[in-house]
């Protein structure tokens, strides 16, 4: 029965957690926000901050956790996607923590964890999903609708054309001049505003794939002429700006993710990455799965974005069948082949 220690440095989170089967014991996260003031994850910045964080944040994962160095089964680093650099501060970390206490290293592919993080199981009341399930993938990176077989066997059924739905949050956020990330504030002023207040164009594409850089686009052109006529027009429309366009964003997801759902015949669907974490999103798959008698599996908020108990919890799987990495793995910024 191990205890595993994971690392997660992908993009601008430092994070570190330590699981024992399928509990998390801690799940320590570090923020980076030296970022908000560029409006964006400056990468020599992200990986900078990832040194100072990262011992820190084992530290008092292990202390959180109440075990010793000297206790754990292996350790597990996420190897990609993601900021090379960053990739690296954890990778290096983690071989050198394994080779110093001679224990199993486990390399995670970040967008596996995120989806697999739904097999946390904190409380033996917490549901898992049974296989095959569908799987809707936001990130700020990725949006993708995947059939999952089992744990690592896993099939795209649609993928994004052009921006992934987390940056069409951020870009939205970013033309009405909110800091980044912006998708957490648009969730945040949606609570207060009219989702029908204004509406966009949902994009007209085939099959199970998506695209927002249209969307995004008219809600630029809205904005710009709006702000001709009142300058003052963002101000005193934020929240009902944010409620709509988060509308229009989930209903593009929802749409296309129920009919892959019936397309599969799959009754079984989950949530996850970043944009999980949207109260909208989350309440509409609900309400859907509600009203259709399917199963929603929605993770823990603390699941939703960046962490390292998702790693953990892929890396606990990966334990199980003895799967682990050599010392010379390195770290992939861009989807290396998973599926
Ligand atoms: O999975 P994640 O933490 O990092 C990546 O792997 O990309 O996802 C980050 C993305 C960002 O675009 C962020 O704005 C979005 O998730 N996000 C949200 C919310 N929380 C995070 N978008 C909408 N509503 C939220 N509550
Ligand atoms: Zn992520």
């Amino acid at each position: 029965m191990p205890y595993i220690l994971a690392i997660e440095s992908s993009c601008d989170d430092t994070s570190a957690a330590v699981i024992y089967n399928s509990k998390i014991l801690a799940n320590v996260i570090a923020n980076q926000q030296i970022h908000e003031q560029f409006g964006g994850v400056v990468p020599e910045l992200a990986s900078r901050a990832h040194q100072q964080n990262i011992i820190p944040v084992v530290d008092a994962a292990l202390k959180k956790a109440n075990i010793s160095a000297e206790q754990l089964d292996a350790i597990a680093f996420t190897k990609g996607p993601g900021l090379l650099g960053s990739l690296l501060v954890g990778c290096s970390f983690a071989k050198t923590f394994a080779m110093s206490l001679n224990i199993p290293l486990i390399e995670i592919d970040h967008l596996e964890a995120h989806i697999l993080a739904h097999f946390i199981k904190d409380t033996d009341e917490d549901a898992v999903p049974e296989f095959p399930f569908l799987c809707l993938l936001v990130s700020g990176g990725h949006t993708q609708i995947i059939l999952m077989k089992d744990y690592f066997k896993m099939e795209i059924i649609g993928q994004t054309i052009d921006d992934a739905a987390g940056e069409a949050f951020d870009k939205s956020a970013k033309i009405m001049s909110l800091p980044y990330p912006g998708g957490p504030l648009i969730d945040k002023y949606a609570k207060e505003g009219n989702p029908l207040a204004f509406t966009f164009p949902e994009p007209n594409i085939d099959g199970s794939n998506f695209s927002f850089s249209g969307l995004k686009t008219s809600f630029l052109y809205f904005i710009r002429d709006q702000l001709k006529k009142n300058p003052d027009f963002i101000e005193q429309n934020k929240n009902d700006l944010c409620a709509s366009i988060q509308y229009t964003i989930v209903n593009i997801l929802i749409k296309k993710f129920i009919k892959a759902a019936e397309k599969n015949g799959v009754k079984e669907l989950a949530i996850a990455g970043g944009v999980s974490a949207n109260s909208g999103l989350r309440l509409k798959l609900q309400e859907v799965c509600n009203q259709k008698g399917w199963k929603a599996f929605i993770p823990k908020f603390e699941y939703s974005t960046d962490n390292a108990a998702m790693i953990a919890i892929a890396a606990y799987f990966k334990f199980l069948h003895e799967d682990f990495a050599s010392l010379d793995a390195s770290p992939y910024a861009r989807e290396s082949g998973r599926i």
